[in-house]
């Protein structure tokens, strides 16, 4: 386990071959329910607007998360997508620090904006982190968030930046 881990914002623009690559290692260390590889490079490359937030160890990618910060999903919020950490850097708070990077990064904008995320109902681990982080789970507001196996789950940029920061 590395113990020099950076945070970095890491737009299409900027994104090379080879830490996409990488970024491939970590998104498809899961299993095989995973987005395809075409998938995650729309994710990564063409959805220009999105923010992309990475924590790197050694010189290698570990774990990633996307922000799509247009949204319309709660009557516009920036929308959470793909977090996903290696699975031997996990429980290291690696998680905790990239959302904490991303609404340090939006409020340091002046954003005012709620944060909101889908999880799949049985997915215990990531449902813990978005409680201890400030996440609520909402009832949906438009078509897109109703899905009988997911939450949808949102909380102010404020709000999740403060519990945070009472954590340490
Ligand atoms: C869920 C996930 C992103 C957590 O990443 P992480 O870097 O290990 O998370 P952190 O170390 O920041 O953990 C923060 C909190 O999350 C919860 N959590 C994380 N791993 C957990 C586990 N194995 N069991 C129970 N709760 C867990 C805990 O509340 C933890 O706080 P604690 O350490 O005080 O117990 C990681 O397990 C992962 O990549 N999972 C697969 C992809 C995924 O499910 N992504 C979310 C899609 S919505």
């Amino acid at each position: 386990m590395a113990t020099n881990l950076e945070y970095k914002k890491l737009n299409s623009e900027e994104l090379t071959e080879e830490q996409f690559k990488n970024i491939l290692e970590v998104e498809q260390s899961d299993g095989d329910d995973c987005y395809s590889e075409e998938t995650l490079r729309n994710i990564w490359f063409e959805r220009t607007t999105n923010d992309n937030f990475v924590c790197i160890a050694n010189n290698k990618i570990v774990g990633c998360i996307n922000f799509n910060p247009l949204s319309q999903r709660r009557n516009g919020s920036i929308y959470m997508i793909n977090l996903m950490i290696l699975p031997e850097y996990r429980k290291n708070g690696i998680a905790t620090n990239l959302i904490k990077e991303a609404c340090e990064y939006y409020l340091g904008k002046g954003c005012k904006k709620v944060m909101s995320l889908n999880v799949e109902k049985d997915n215990y681990k990531a449902i813990n982190l978005y409680k201890k982080v400030g996440f609520e789970i909402r009832e949906p507001v438009c078509e897109a968030d109703e899905d009988d196996e997911q939450y949808v789950m949102d909380c102010h940029l404020e709000e999740i930046i403060n519990t945070i920061r009472s954590l340490y």
